[in-house]
């Protein structure tokens, strides 16, 4: 079935020349036209086309966009979003000075949340998850990235991926599951690290590799959670799965997790609020993906990431929300764009690439998605502006009017 997205002001492509990623000054260049309409063909982009070359028939099935900004499905590549409870009375806590490492020495943090969900049934989750994928979806997204973290036992991490799993299926968008059972330690193995380890090892892994419950393996390198030497061994065991590592590092303390991810070829290191000058040096040589969440800056309300200078260091950055209870209590990602631009100075188009292919990336999705461009699905936001820069200088303004989903419309406001 042939379907014509019809004179958009603005195409934003993204475009890659096949490449599928930005890197360094790459960021700066998003391939924008006007003047043309993209051309479907039953899930896939089949031609992007000058609009004085159409014919008849192709106008005959269009969805009119005029005035408004086509861009890739923006692909939201680091998310918690499937939790219990709240963590408001933390929030106070910090603003009175308490620190998010002392809540959680405290046991309070990420422990709080593992508690309310261990409480909660499949059918709650699912339901309490539903508007928060909703309103990823409102926004543009048609690749969301979701990690388990918050059961931290057997059957409360695989009740966590199992809902991911059911929230795939009934959306038309393409949700990935990353399994981060080295989250933080549980209460009850505070003072047995290594029997958790093994159960992570021995039993999570295991069971979660055969069902097919996750794609990536993810953990938190950090004093109060995982030290780079069991970061090590979870990600040894992980590889043997074939699953794709991710690691939450470099958020407050140095402490190994950089050089152990990229040692082991992770996909994406996410946070890297701490990075130092050395380690910026190493994005030049490495094609894991910098995935950078200003939004956990703004609710901790401590240092933003070093995008610039890694961009200077020809980092492959992507951004996210980081959407969870605890650190980044938002899922509004024209907020986030716009913390990257005032925070972090990046440019819009450094932004867009960050939401779009680099994100990608960070999913292995980027062959298939984050760009327009012949071949790839057809994944669309389109957007109530005729100008891009709209996007970012609306400040937590939802200016998505319609997500497209391979081919087809799954969201119109
Ligand atoms: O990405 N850094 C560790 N994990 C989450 C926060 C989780 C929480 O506080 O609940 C993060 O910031
Ligand atoms: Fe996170």
């Amino acid at each position: 079935m042939k379907k014509l997205l019809y004179n958009p002001k603005q195409i934003i492509t993204v475009d890659t020349q096949g490449k599928n990623y930005k890197r360094g000054a790459e960021q700066s260049s998003l391939g924008i036209l006007t003047n043309h309409s993209i051309l479907i063909e039953d899930d896939l982009i089949a031609g992007i086309l000058p609009n004085n070359s159409l014919n008849q028939n192709d106008v005959i099935n269009s969805i009119d966009l005029t005035g408004k900004t086509v861009l890739p499905g923006l692909i939201e590549c680091h998310t918690h979003l499937v939790f219990a409870g709240s963590r408001s009375s933390e929030f106070f806590q910090r603003l009175k000075g308490k620190s998010y490492e002392e809540i959680a020495r405290a046991g309070g943090g990420i422990n709080n949340t593992v508690e309310a969900v261990r409480k909660s049934s499949f059918d709650e989750l699912v339901n309490s998850a539903k508007s928060k994928v909703e309103y990823f979806i409102s926004q543009g997204v048609t690749s969301l990235e979701i990690k388990s973290g918050y059961g931290l036992s057997y059957y409360d991490e695989i009740k966590l991926l199992q809902v991911i799993k059911h929230l795939n299926e009934i959306y038309d968008i393409d949700i990935a599951a990353t399994f981060l059972g080295a989250h933080t330690f549980p209460k009850e193995y505070k003072n047995d690290k290594k029997k958790y380890l093994e159960i992570i090892i021995n039993e999570m892994l295991p069971y979660i590799a055969e069902n097919n419950l996750a794609e990536f393996c993810d953990a938190f390198c950090e004093v109060t959670a995982f030290s780079a030497k069991e970061v090590d061994s979870i990600f040894n065991a992980a590889e043997k799965y074939n699953l794709k590592l991710k690691l939450h590092t470099e958020q407050f303390n140095s402490v190994g997790g950089l050089e152990t991810a990229l040692a082991h070829g992770a996909i994406s290191v996410d946070h890297l609020e701490v990075l130092n000058d050395d380690q910026i040096k190493y994005f030049s040589a490495t094609e894991s993906v910098a995935a950078l969440l200003p939004g956990v800056s703004y609710f901790l309300d401590y240092n933003f990431a070093p995008a610039k200078k890694m961009i200077a260091n020809d980092a492959i950055i992507a951004l996210a929300t980081d959407f969870n209870p605890g650190s980044s209590n938002i899922s509004n990602i024209s907020f986030i764009m716009n913390l990257a631009a005032i925070k972090m100075k990046m440019s819009a188009e450094e932004i867009i690439s960050a939401y779009t292919i680099n994100a990608a990336k960070a999913i292995n999705r980027e062959k298939i998605s984050g760009s327009i461009e012949v071949g790839k699905q057809a994944d669309f936001s389109i957007f109530d502006s005729d100008n891009y820069l709209d996007i970012i200088y609306n400040a937590a303004n939802n200016l998505n009017s319609m997500t497209i989903k391979k081919g087809k419309v799954i969201y119109t406001r």
